[in-house]
């Protein structure tokens, strides 16, 4: 029996080494044992912690171990496929301590039988590509579920503890590399950890749970979104239970939240719909069936809120009608003199059939009430009245809607603003301002000042052109989020101010 013993636990180069090697000597799989321990006296053959991964495969047992030597011409002939160095990549990172057997055990097979690993019947190949998705699996869900937590300040350091379920703690720190950039962060798991420093990842051996950092400040904050952009509406236990394992809750800050939440939902779930408008009297929905169609009408306009919110819902005037649970018209005081333009509903806004219920209203409302703006005395509407989306697994993934749909629905705009008569209307992003004044307007250079609106038969009105509060949401990095929510909170304050709702 040779017995390989490699320099790590994810020695892929190490196994290959051996493998070819063993395999061009015409080493039968059965004769070979592939290990990762070392007898207590002898060192590391390649002086690295169990996360090294470096070339160090040492062979042994009955033979010595042959020096260093060059292939002989069957292995040097023998090329094996991409598709199977990819496959063995990823199984040397499974748990399973007969993973490196079993590669060797398909290598040895790849020679007289090249398209092998193209039968999934195969027992060895299923079992291979089980392992494979499982690691993939794993990667996945590391990705999912790191949570950093501040651990120092000065500078600003960020460490998380994950107990992935295989060893894909290197194979999955480059993602974070590319998210975290701008972060210094170490991640912290009982086979490896990885250390980013802005500029390179550096990779040590495991910690212990000991290590794990414990709860910050900032844990608050983040189950605070995660409760408001829990959709009761959409919950599926099951699925949620199959995306988010329990094994992962422990260091999941929002994990603590979902008992409670899953319980609430129906209720929650029943609260959206009662909130929902109620149906309009015949005479409104009489009226409304003249106004909304494909937009041919040309006679007398809406005449009241609740005929415009009737009428948008049979609006055919382009095609997002078609994907949506129905449409959002805007919402709030008849006579406001400060109307808020958003873009178009998101998806918690499509189900309730209310504006700005969802994270981004969250965001807005939080802003509001720093400003000291009293939502329920202003009217909030969006641009576009559909949710403009496109499916994604079970997800409906917001798309933004092009010019041709928001100059389709400025017909609704155009109702509410004839019909509110604001002072002050505010743009909540750029194609809210394209909506409200008909022109491309950059929210960056006209953000801060009143601009005032050329009276089209809609009332006069001054307009400030702001951020949508979804941009905050989406800012990686917290000093810009921080400067940018002020700048809203301002924007909104003088908006207020503009329409006497503020002293
Ligand atoms: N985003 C918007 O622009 N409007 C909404 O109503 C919700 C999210």
């Amino acid at each position: 029996m040779r017995v390989v013993r490699l320099s790590s636990e994810i020695d892929f180069d190490g196994w290959r080494l051996a493998a070819r090697r063993l395999r061009a000597e015409g080493a039968a799989p059965e004769t070979v044992a592939w290990t990762t321990e070392r007898d207590l006296f002898s060192p590391p053959p390649c002086g690295e912690g169990s996360g090294g991964g470096g070339v160090g495969a040492e062979m042994a047992d009955s033979e010595p171990a042959p020096p260093p030597q060059p292939l002989p011409a069957r292995g040097r002939d023998f090329t094996v496929p991409p598709a199977f160095v990819e496959l063995a990549r990823s199984v040397v990172l499974h748990r399973s301590g007969e993973r490196f057997a079993l590669l060797y055990r398909l290598l040895w097979r790849l020679e007289r039988e090249p398209r092998l690993i193209d039968n999934p019947a195969d027992p060895d190949v299923a079992r291979a590509r089980d392992m494979q998705k499982a690691v993939a699996r794993a990667i996945h869900k590391m990705h999912a579920f790191v949570r950093f937590r501040l651990v120092e300040t000065e500078p600003e350091t960020y460490a998380a503890w994950f107990e992935p379920a295989h060893r894909v703690t290197e194979a999955a720190a480059p993602f974070f590399a590319r998210r975290f950039t701008n972060m210094t962060w170490t991640i912290l798991t009982p086979d490896a950890c990885v250390a980013w420093d802005g500029a390179s990842l550096r990779v040590s051996d495991g910690a212990d749970p000991a290590d794990a950092p414990s709860e910050d400040a900032q844990e608050e904050l983040w189950r605070t979104y995660y409760a408001s952009i829990f959709n009761p509406a959409r919950l599926n236990e099951r699925m949620m239970r199959q995306e988010m394992p329990k094994r992962y809750w422990r260091n999941l800050p929002e994990a603590r939240l979902i008992p409670q939440l899953v319980e609430t939902a129906q209720a929650r779930a029943a609260a959206m719909v009662a909130a929902a408008p109620s149906p309009p009297p015949d005479r409104v929905l009489k009226a409304a069936l003249r106004h909304a169609r494909d937009g041919s009408y040309n006679g007398d306009l809406p005449t009241s809120l609740d005929e415009v919110a009737a009428a948008v819902q049979l609006c055919r005037r382009c095609d997002l009608w078609r994907n949506c649970t129905q449409a959002v018209p805007g919402q709030g005081a008849a006579h406001a003199p400060l109307m808020f333009v958003g873009e178009q509903p998101g998806d918690q806004e499509d189900l309730a059939g209310l504006p700005f219920v969802g994270p981004a209203g969250q965001v807005f409302d939080a802003a509001l009430q720093e400003a000291g703006a009293p939502r329920d005395r202003a009217f909030v509407t969006n641009a576009v009245k559909h949710f403009k989306h496109e499916p994604r697994g079970k997800r409906r993934i917001h798309k933004t809607p092009d010019r041709g749909e928001v100059q389709a629905c400025r017909w609704w705009l155009d109702a509410e603003r004839r019909l509110v008569r604001p002072q002050v209307i505010v743009a909540l992003g750029a194609t809210a301002a394209l909506a409200v004044t008909g022109k491309a307007t950059a929210v960056g250079d006209n953000r801060g000042r009143p601009l005032q609106l050329p009276n089209q038969g809609n009332g006069q009105a001054q307009l400030i052109v702001t951020y949508h509060p979804s941009f905050l949401l989406r800012l990686p990095d917290a000093d810009a989020r921080e400067r940018a929510r002020a700048e809203f909170v301002d924007d909104l304050r003088l908006a207020g101010e503009l329409a006497r709702l503020i002293d």
